[in-house]
């Protein structure tokens, strides 16, 4: 079987090195595509690919279609609103994700860019600390009790919300339950955010929400750009000049927001929540494993379209 890696934001070399002797080892045969500048040449690449492994490279319709031999589809990370799962079970396409492998390294940027935004984006000006201060969780999952964790761990004080999750599961992964979205925000000097990009969380966090935030709060975004209300972050921003917003997924209107906010407003150049050696090995053969168990002996767990 011929296995494609198409990764616009390559691996690191030592994840793909391990990549291939997995899918060498099992008698298959590894293609790299990396650093592809249009999506034309991925769509040109799967023509006869039998398994694809992927980060944020969007797997569309288009891609679905044009990869004839296509059995399987791994989105080596957590967030697979890159995937057109209708198109994959069209196409009767397994898609999977590698849930948690590369949490670690997203909640440890969280907690450096919490900290990077107390200490006015490491200039001389005076900062503050983050111990002793609430940090709002939202969306108790992989990522967000990690960054419970090592917040806790800083001195402090965590609490969390999840749609999925009881209180008790809260308290039991270290945190205080908000009762709402409104407590939350209404509670916390820092927000950091963790849910996926679906229609229900797109546009859905926004003035309102960044109104209620105490005074001096930061809201760190190291999900999706798409949750974020643009409009209504920057109305905040203009009436609140006490709040602070912070992304590892710059919005549409950053050029606007950081000459209209300077330091108030911080976004990494590119994506790299997960962009470390140890996150790219554990996401990358984490992939590579589920495709050869799944051509061996037709493994589906981690299946999203089911
Ligand atoms: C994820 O959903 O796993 C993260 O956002 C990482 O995305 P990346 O593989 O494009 O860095």
């Amino acid at each position: 079987m011929k296995v494609l890696v198409a990764t616009q934001k390559p691996f690191a070399a030592v994840a793909v090195a391990g990549i291939k002797k997995i899918v060498e080892e099992a008698g298959h045969e590894l293609v790299l595509l990396e650093k592809y500048a249009e999506q034309s040449d991925f769509v040109a690449a799967v023509a006869d690919a039998d398994a694809i492994i992927v980060r944020s490279d969007k797997v569309t319709a288009e891609v679905v279609e044009a990869a004839k031999n296509l059995k399987i589809v791994v989105r080596a990370g957590a967030g697979f609103d890159n995937l057109d799962l209708a198109a994959c079970t069209a196409h009767n396409v397994v898609a999977m994700n590698t849930p948690g492998q590369n949490s670690n390294a997203v909640a440890e940027l969280a907690v450096a860019l919490m900290i990077f935004m107390a200490r006015t984006q490491f200039t001389p000006a005076t900062g503050s600390e983050i111990q002793g201060k609430t940090l709002g969780i939202q969306a108790f999952g992989n990522v967000g009790r990690l960054v419970g964790a090592k917040a806790a761990a800083l001195g402090m004080k965590v609490k969390a919300i999840d749609p999925f999750l009881k209180p008790e599961q809260i308290v039991a992964g270290g945190a205080e339950p908000a009762k709402d979205l409104a407590e939350l925000y209404g509670t916390s000097d820092f927000v950091s955010i963790h849910i996926p990009a679906t229609p229900e969380t797109i546009g859905s966090i926004g003035y309102d929400l960044l109104m209620k935030m105490p005074k001096g709060a930061t809201l760190v975004n190291t999900a999706r750009k798409e949750v974020i209300d643009e409009a209504g972050l920057e109305k905040a921003l203009e009436e609140r000049p006490d709040l602070k917003y912070v992304a590892d997924v710059a919005p549409d209107n950053l050029a606007v927001l950081q000459e209209k906010f300077g330091l108030r407003v911080f976004a990494t150049p590119k994506k790299m929540g997960a962009q470390t050696s140890e996150a790219n090995v554990n996401a990358g053969l984490a992939a590579a494993r589920q495709i050869v168990d799944f051509f061996a002996t037709g493994n589906t767990r981690f299946q999203l379209n089911k």
